[in-house]
């Protein structure tokens, strides 16, 4: 079976420089995989690419069998991915519900209602007539997260969902994205917070400099310390 996603060769970055230096990378259905790597190693430039919000210089990705490469962002949106990115990007003067309106009006057909979001995530029914600038960090992402569920995504793009939350409510986000993985859904994690990514993962990329340095799964990554500092620590060899 080929993968759902498939990333291969892309080279992206932001006027002229390339950030992402051939980046291949494969998401099975119904699977997580984990890319994890220092700040700057370009893994936002990933998703974003991949959402066609930056534009890929060389290299392909292939969508459920379907080239995207190079497609506009509502197209590939359109075809089943959707990102949640890194920092949430609510609209802060919109109210939660009017948030999560604007996803409902570009959804695909699916299970993801607005009923159902307020089911999975009751805090957003409870704060729904609340504007996104009220929200704290955690209710921002379930916020990011749902809205991003309405439209009906096969694969979700999740940018640091754990960024500058508290441990608590890293492991309420943490239970989400568990649940939507049990549902079947397909996920591409980029996390800052490895454990909470090994803990959700099944495959693991571990990134340096623009390129996929290093492919393995939670335990292999576990079980390798010293290649782990090599790729992943600040002080270790660049
Ligand atoms: N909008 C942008 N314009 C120019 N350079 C950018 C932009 N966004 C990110 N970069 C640069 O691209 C590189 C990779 O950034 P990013 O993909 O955000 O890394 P990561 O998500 O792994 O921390 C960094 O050197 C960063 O400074
Ligand atoms: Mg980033």
């Amino acid at each position: 079976m080929s993968p759902l996603l498939e990333v291969r060769g892309l080279r992206a970055g932001y006027d002229g420089s390339a950030v992402l230096q051939g980046v291949d990378v494969a998401v099975e259905e119904g699977t997580v995989l984990a890319v994890l790597g220092r700040n700057g190693v370009g893994k936002s430039t990933l998703v974003m690419s991949v959402i066609g919000l930056v534009r890929a210089y060389a290299g392909s990705v292939t969508f459920a069998g379907r080239d995207l490469t190079g497609a506009r962002t509502d197209t590939i949106a359109a075809a089943g991915i959707a990102l949640v990115p890194q920092g949430r990007r609510v609209f802060g003067p919109l109210t939660v519900e009017e948030n999560l309106r604007i996803a409902v009006r570009r959804n695909r057909p699916g299970p993801w209602t607005l009923e159902r979001i307020y089911e999975v995530l009751p805090r957003l029914k409870e704060r729904r007539g609340n504007r996104g600038d009220q929200l704290s960090g955690g209710e921002q992402q379930m916020l990011a997260i749902g809205r991003a569920l309405l439209t009906n995504p096969r694969l979700l793009l999740l940018d640091e969902p754990s960024d500058g939350l508290s441990p608590m409510v890293v492991a309420q986000v943490a239970d989400v994205v568990r649940a939507l993985r049990d549902d079947g859904i397909t996920v591409l994690l980029v996390e800052q917070n490895v454990r909470l990514a090994l803990g959700l993962a099944d495959h693991v990329a571990v990134m340096v400099k623009g390129e996929i340095a290093w492919r393995t799964d939670p335990a292999g990554f576990r079980g390798d310390r010293e290649r782990v500092r090599a790729l992943m620590s600040v002080t270790g060899p660049q």
